[in-house]
């Protein structure tokens, strides 16, 4: 009820009334400040929940380290023969002397935490629950089809080519365009590389993989995971593969990718000046499943607020995807059909983070 004395608007609410309210926030860290127990809607039934115990939390037992420093020198060959072991028997290594400046990768983590710490309605402007809109900020996965939510806002954002969305992303914080865009130049020229490698390492020329991409497209996300008074009954972001063609992971330094190796989930702990890449499903068809696609996901934990800033680097739209000619052939037949990038991104946002693959939908 509201009543109108002297033209400002007086609110009466009685304590029942005030009981009634649940917490209605748009973004899970304004909701996460006001609760001490998970809502419902993030609770996973108990068959899939982190368990923790049964995670490898070894390092050893991690995904490998290769330095890239040898990639154009001496060491051409054993860096190649390392990429391709590492894509073919874990789908996902880190990466150290990588010519991305400590610099520019610590403005961009800087970035990410100052626009997540921004107030609420300056946040909101960002705000959208439309997958298909190329700059948003939204939480969870896909709220318009999801029924169980996750520990994450996010914010996404087009980053190739440039001149095209740059338009689009966020003003504030004031430096965010300026930040964003030397980090997202600069890991461009990384991927680049890697893609060399990576067609190298397959038996192919150096450019094949990027020649099959048509424009090309880069997008990144900005993940914030709150703190979670229940880490165990939620995930941040439950199982699942990339549906691009190669990720590149930069990750504060509080832990939560977990990488499953065939039989166990592994923790991949953060390594300092260390970007993670993994190989999406793109690659995974290009390769006709020589390389793979493998499972991930991201935990939360009670302490402390976790960033993580993924680049995923992917075809056009309208480049047609398929398995590379040269490596199909009579005892080797191609086990996908050819598809547009644009028909496998609508049906992996559609479908919802299910650990079936979405690959699954494109084996001839
Ligand atoms: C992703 C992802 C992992 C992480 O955004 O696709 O897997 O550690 N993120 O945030
Ligand atoms: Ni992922």
């Amino acid at each position: 009820m509201a009543v109108v004395t002297n033209s400002t608007i007086e609110v009466h609410k009685s304590p029942l009334c005030k009981q009634m309210v649940a917490p209605s926030k748009i973004l899970l860290a304004d909701l996460a400040a006001e609760i001490d127990l998970v809502p419902p809607n993030y609770v996973r039934p108990i068959s899939d929940r982190p368990n923790m115990q049964e995670v490898e939390t070894l390092a050893d037992a991690s995904i490998p380290v290769i330095d890239l420093q040898g990639l154009h020198g001496h060491d051409h060959s054993k860096v190649i023969q390392q990429i391709g072991q590492a894509c073919e028997e874990y789908g996902f290594f880190q990466v150290k002397n990588h010519g991305v400046a400590e610099e520019l990768v610590g403005r961009m983590m800087e970035m990410a935490r100052e626009f997540f710490w921004l107030p609420e309605e300056e946040r909101l402007k960002n705000y959208s629950d439309d997958p298909t809109k190329t700059t948003r900020l939204s939480t969870s996965f896909n709220v318009r089809t999801e029924k169980v939510s996750n520990w994450r806002d996010f914010l996404r954002l087009h980053c190739y080519p440039l001149e095209q969305y740059l338009p689009e992303w966020p003003i504030n914080p004031p430096s965010f365009r300026e930040e964003v865009t030397q980090y997202c130049t600069s890991i461009r020229a990384l991927v680049l590389r890697l893609l060399e490698g990576i067609s190298e390492s397959l038996g192919l020329e150096r450019g094949t993989i990027a020649a099959s991409l048509g424009r090309h497209g880069q997008h990144m996300a900005l993940n914030y995971y709150p703190p979670c008074p229940q880490p165990e009954l939620t995930y941040g972001l439950p199982g699942h593969t990339d549906p691009n063609l190669i990720t590149v992971l930069l990750q504060d330094d509080v832990p939560g990718l977990q990488v499953f190796n065939g039989r166990k989930w592994v923790a991949v702990n953060p390594i300092p000046n260390t970007f993670i890449v993994n190989i999406g499903d793109q690659m995974q068809v290009i390769s006709n499943d020589k390389y793979k696609s493998v499972l991930h996901r991201a935990v939360v934990n009670c302490e402390k607020e976790r960033i993580s800033v993924p680049t995923f680097y992917c075809p056009s739209p309208d480049a047609v995807i398929g398995p590379a000619k040269e490596l199909i052939s009579d005892e080797n037949p191609a086990v996908y059909r050819n598809f547009t990038y644009h028909e496998y991104y609508g049906r992996f946002w559609n479908r919802g983070l299910a650990k079936e693959c979405c690959l699954d939908l494109f084996r001839k």
